[in-house]
């Protein structure tokens, strides 16, 4: 058998081998893919109800939020469904964010010049469930600070972070703008975006901290923290 028959072999056998995650990938794709599309309807709802004309510049960021949140999920699947191993054990949170960073920097048009960076603490691990919705936070509130933290236009800063905490994981998103605006409660208030992440925190058993200070704002997100959604163990229980 040639070298290339062979891998080919290969491949066959660890997908019969692996009946039950592929089938669970699959599943999880179409799960994905519904709340894209519900997240879609809701948008064009909330659009029609707008009741004008969208100007080019927001027609392109509508279109344009949809593709990152779709690129979102794509990334993520191409990372379970990776090298051999990828994602049985959990996926590699700041690994992930951080390509998804990188992703939104060269995708969304409307990031102009700002950077995008990523700080990893390493080893914050989550189950593959726990992983889409929290991508999904990040990219919407990635989004926002492109769009709303530097009104002028300056090119900003925003720092994506995610650290192992008190049994649990911190993620956080931090801008340098002009922050929220006074009496704005984003636990009740807002558009699409925050009530998504409120939803999604929410199906996570996690907590949203909003905190606007001297500058910009810093959106944390604590998950793990209690038994049912415990995120996996860096290691082993030696108790
Ligand atoms: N990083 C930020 N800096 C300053 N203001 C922000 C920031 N993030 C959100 N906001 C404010 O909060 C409001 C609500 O945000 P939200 O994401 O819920 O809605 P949206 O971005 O306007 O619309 P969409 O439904 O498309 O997300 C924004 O309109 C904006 O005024
Ligand atoms: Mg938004």
């Amino acid at each position: 058998m040639d070298v290339e028959r062979r891998e080919f072999g290969d491949a066959v056998v660890r997908h019969v081998g692996s009946d039950d995650r592929l089938s669970e990938a699959q599943h999880r794709i179409a799960n994905n893919l519904a709340l894209i599309a519900g997240y879609t309807r809701l948008q064009a709802t909330r659009l029609q109800k707008a009741g004008r004309p969208l100007s080019a510049r927001e027609a392109c960021i509508a279109l344009e939020e949809v593709a990152a949140r779709i690129e979102t999920v794509g990334e993520l699947h191409r990372l379970l469904s990776g090298a051999p191993g990828e994602g049985e054990d959990g996926v590699d949170l700041g690994r992930f964010l951080a390509k998804l960073c990188a992703s939104l920097m060269e995708t969304v048009s409307f990031a102009g010049d700002t950077v995008i960076t990523h700080r990893d603490a390493g080893g914050c691990l989550v189950r593959a469930d726990q992983a889409t919705p929290v991508a999904l936070i990040v990219s919407e509130l990635v989004t926002n600070a492109l769009k709303y933290a530097h009104p002028t236009g300056v090119a900003g800063r925003i720092l994506v972070s995610c650290r192992p905490a008190a049994g649990g994981l911190e993620v956080e998103v931090a801008d340098d703008g002009v922050g929220l605006g006074e009496g704005f409660d984003p636990h009740r208030e807002g558009g699409l975006g925050f009530r998504v992440v409120r939803g999604l925190a929410r199906q996570l058993g996690a907590t949203l901290v909003y905190e606007t200070r001297d500058i910009g704002l810093t959106v944390r997100l604590t998950l793990g923290a209690d038994e049912e959604h415990r995120v996996i163990p860096l290691w082993p229980d030696r108790g």
